[in-house]
């Protein structure tokens, strides 16, 4: 299949915007896949209430049956053609932050084909806030279903050239948005439990959830590697974000992760190794390595959001064998760029001491 790549400034007049993307939103309508930004990351997207369209996502990707899609919808009322028994708290949290980085899993109504729930009951709907996305939905009249625009098991992309690495040949069309700004998936909250509880952590933070409901947990099962729990989004328990080297995060105060960093990147540089290494601006000058790169300030958990998944994929195309990532944890952002990390990493932390 020959796919073609359209571009897309999102700063262009609305208007524009609404004509440059029909091709894009026909082949949507007509029951093909079209690869398209969002403020996350790129989704790869298809009409959500056409099995046939539904199934071709899956194909594309690689991705298991059992793993649902997230619905996105252009205005908020939508919601209730695919929900039921839409919460309140669906409401107030959409208030609050839709459009937006930020996903909610309903009840499903029987509209919604099993393909897109991954044979669930319930279903994931996201309001994007993205232009070219809004356009898309809006202009194809379809409820778009779009997972990570990645091969299974690759870091999510953040730049049409990531789609293209991994979509060329398998999909219709590539809408080329430039670079999506937050660089990380939405955050997931589960309303159809007695408490709201949070399965993938993200830009709108738990601090911010619990701001507009205050008795919101995050879903044990993501948060220990050596849980027993499963996860509750199907999604999170897959190996992800993995690049072709072995990561390992190393953890410490900021001399001593250097110094660690250093004595490994040696020893696996004499082993005729290549090595890459996620430095910070405040360290980046002091690491040895193949291909040491600067994530951004430590204190701009944003920056370091935005880069993450380029610089893994870039690590990829350098053939670097081993990378070695300093650690971000945070009770913000920081929450959902270890929770990358550390699946990229399969979990494996070394202490500096
Ligand atoms: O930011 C994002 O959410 C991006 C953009 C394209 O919108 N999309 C995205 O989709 O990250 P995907 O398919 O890569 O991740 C969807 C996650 C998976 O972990 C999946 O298991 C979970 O959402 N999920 C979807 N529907 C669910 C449901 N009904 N119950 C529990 N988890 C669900
Ligand atoms: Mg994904």
């Amino acid at each position: 299949m020959d796919t073609r790549v359209l571009e897309i400034k999102k700063n262009l007049d609305e208007n524009i915007i609404n004509e440059k993307i029909k091709p894009a939103a026909d082949i949507i309508a007509a029951g093909g896949l079209v690869a398209f930004p969002t403020e996350t990351v790129y989704g790869l997207g298809a009409d959500a209430l056409n099995e046939k369209a539904a199934e071709k996502i899956y194909a594309a990707k690689g991705r298991p049956s059992d793993n649902p899609l997230i619905i996105h919808i252009a205005d908020f009322d939508d919601i209730y053609r695919i929900g039921e028994d839409v919460p309140e708290a669906a409401k107030k949290l959409s208030d609050a932050y839709w459009p937006g980085p930020l996903t909610m899993i309903v009840k499903k109504k029987s509209t919604v084909p099993y393909t897109t729930t991954g044979g669930l009951d319930t279903v994931a709907v996201r309001l994007p806030s993205h232009p070219v996305a809004r356009a898309l939905i809006r202009e194809s009249g379809c409820l778009i279903a779009a997972p990570s625009a990645n091969t299974s098991g690759r870091p999510s992309p953040t730049l049409a050239k990531h789609v293209i690495e991994d979509m060329s040949g398998k999909i219709e069309m590539i809408v080329d948005g430039g670079s999506c700004n937050i660089g990380l998936e939405s955050t997931i909250v589960d309303l159809t439990e007695d408490k709201p509880m949070i399965l993938r952590p993200g830009y709108i933070t738990l601090a911010m959830i619990k701001e507009i409901l205050p008795d919101c947990e995050i879903d044990p099962g993501i948060i220990a590697s050596d849980s027993l729990q499963k996860p509750k989004a199907p999604g999170m328990k897959y190996k992800h974000y993995a690049p072709k080297a072995e990561l390992t995060i190393v953890d410490g105060a900021e001399e001593a992760v250097v110094r660690k960093i250093n004595d490994l990147s040696a020893k696996y540089r004499n082993e005729g190794k290549k090595v890459g290494i996620i430095a910070t601006e405040a360290t980046l000058s002091r690491y040895n390595g193949d291909d040491v790169e600067n994530i951004g300030q430590r204190g701009d958990e944003a920056m370091i959001a935005r880069n993450l998944f380029s610089i893994l994929r870039d690590f990829d195309s350098k053939d670097i064998d081993v990378i070695f990532s300093e650690s971000f944890e945070s009770p913000d952002v920081g929450r959902a760029i270890m929770n990358r990390l550390l699946k990229a990493a399969g979990h494996k932390v070394i202490k500096a001491e």
